[in-house]
């Protein structure tokens, strides 16, 4: 039994895993809605790709606030005037403050292009590639205050290959994203993610996926 969750998805970018999770729910293998799209960025392909879906979007440019703090305010109000339950970060290249967490505890899902606690930040693929992996991939994870620390949902790994280059691997790693993303999602809308506390034996909060076999590499089905 799943429920439709409303999504206000975050994007800076082209806005391909926005895609795929427009393309799951049109597909009905997500159940979910997608209240608003918002972009950082006026020019962000993620934008069109909303327009062309019938989303609402919104354009709150960064740098017209003052601080990162005033930023959060103004995205979550635009999140909360929508309707939105759960937040996507779909290739979203700002930092959240205690003010967005906080509006939306355990309820911001990020999509990271590396095998966390593998290769955080930016240009993962580049690093990657200069340490000489040879298993890349892509991991959701809730968002925490650190930089893409948060716990972890569900991996799923690629192949690094001998003649690999930062946008083959980059491509490689997308398409797995692309499966990845709305299947989390589908799981949120079925209830079925929790997260546990820290316990006695861990100094962090882990993630169990109910009725899912856990997996080290290829996210579970
Ligand atoms: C993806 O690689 C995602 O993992 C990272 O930013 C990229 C966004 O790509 N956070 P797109 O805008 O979804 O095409």
């Amino acid at each position: 039994m799943a429920f439709v969750i409303t999504l206000g998805v975050l994007a800076s970018g082209s806005g391909t895993n926005l895609q795929a999770i427009l393309d799951a729910i049109a597909h009905g293998t997500l159940d979910a809605r997608v209240a608003v799209v918002v972009a950082n960025v006026p020019g962000a392909g993620a934008l069109d790709r909303a327009r062309n879906a019938g989303v609402p979007t919104a354009v709150i440019e960064h740098t017209r606030y003052a601080d990162r703090k005033a930023f959060d305010a103004a995205v979550v109000a635009e999140l909360r005037a929508r309707g939105a339950e759960w937040v996507v970060l779909a290739g979203f290249m700002r930092v959240l403050t205690e003010i967005f967490l906080d509006a939306f505890p355990m309820r911001v899902i990020n999509i990271h292009p590396a095998l966390l606690p593998a290769f955080p930040g930016v240009h993962s693929q580049r690093q990657a590639l200069a340490y000489g992996v040879r298993i890349a991939g892509c991991t959701v994870h809730f968002v925490d205050r650190g930089t893409d620390t948060g716990p972890i949902v569900a991996q799923a790994a690629v192949p690094v290959l001998p003649d690999d280059d930062e946008e083959s691997l980059r491509q490689r790693i997308l398409s797995r994203e692309h499966e990845l993303l709305p299947r989390v999602l589908q799981w949120i809308a079925e209830e079925r993610v929790v997260v546990e506390p820290p316990g006695a034996d861990a100094g962090r909060a882990r993630v169990r996926v109910r009725g899912a076999a856990t997996s080290v590499l290829v996210a579970p089905t």
